[in-house]
């Protein structure tokens, strides 16, 4: 049933890509890490006083607002209308326990942190890897999950660990710590996809050598593909937690407490399990 969805939204990710996304790939070799440090420190002058608009509407008990960009299953995407997923449920947990209504927003996922800087969102989840980086922009909860980038090479492929990418071209979703971490790889060329889908599409279509791409998400997308497989050894391992604006500790707070709940209630594994079978 899980498996179906997944199958699903997949499949679905796979007809946008092919109808709408044609050659959406740019060949910029710079290195992403630095987009997402633009505006630290200007941010940070303000961090404490503020009354974000997340923190008026957590006393009035009213709606929050989460943005994602649901090209990530297991942990978001597109089941028919609704987005749902991982991170999709713990955040309506969370929600519940805050006795809040919870609204989702989808975007691409070098949006998602300035939205939560800016107040347009309450927060993100988005399989969101805490990063120094990100710190400065950002306020991380607690992780509530373990995470890896891996890569995915065609069955056959002459890469057979991270120490072969060097001079080959990488698929990547934009702004994501795979993007950031494939900055780091000898002459790499860098292609950048709006989501992790598309890297794989080109990789299957042999317009990249090899994907840097989160380990759960990759396993949906090598599933959904022939020919792909994950090798063993990945490229990092990573953590992700939410993200709410810098400064807002009430709901940093409110949303630590809850996630601390979900946790030793087993509900939290009980979530991942819907979603992840074991091997
Ligand atoms: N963990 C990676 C990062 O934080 C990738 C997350 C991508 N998430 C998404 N919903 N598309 O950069």
């Amino acid at each position: 049933m899980k498996k179906n969805k997944i199958a699903v939204a997949v499949a679905l990710c796979m007809a946008a890509v092919l109808t709408a996304c044609g050659g959406t790939a740019k060949t910029e070799t710079t290195k992403a890490a630095g987009a997402e440090t633009t505006k630290a420190g200007a941010e940070t002058t303000k961090a404490g006083a503020e009354t974000t608009k997340a923190a008026e509407s957590s006393a009035a008990g009213g709606k929050l607002v989460m943005v994602t960009n649901a090209e990530f299953p297991p942990y978001e995407y597109h089941d028919n209308n609704d987005i749902v997923g991982i991170d999709a449920d713990i955040a309506k947990a969370i929600a519940d326990k805050m006795g809040m209504e919870l609204e989702i927003q989808d975007m691409a996922f070098d949006s998602l942190i300035p939205a939560v800087q800016s107040g347009k969102a309450d927060f993100t989840a988005a399989g969101m890897t805490v990063n120094e980086d990100r710190k400065k922009n950002v306020d991380f909860t607690d992780t509530y999950a373990q995470a890896a980038q891996v890569i995915i090479v065609k069955e056959g492929s002459e890469i057979k660990a991270p120490a072969d990418l060097d001079g080959k071209k990488i698929g990547v979703q934009t702004g994501t710590t795979g993007d950031i971490y494939a900055g780091d790889i000898k002459d790499a060329n860098i292609q950048r996809f709006n989501k992790g889908m598309e890297a794989v599409m080109a990789l299957t279509q042999g317009k990249v050598d090899a994907v840097v791409i989160d380990r759960e998400p990759a396993k949906v997308f090598v599933k959904e593909n022939a020919g792909l497989k994950i090798l063993d050894e990945a490229f990092t391992e990573e953590e992700y937690a939410i993200a709410v604006k810098k400064g807002n500790t009430e709901l940093l707070e409110k949303m630590n407490a809850a996630i601390k709940e979900l946790k030793d209630s087993g509900e939290l594994q009980k979530i991942v399990d819907k979603y992840i079978t074991a091997e």
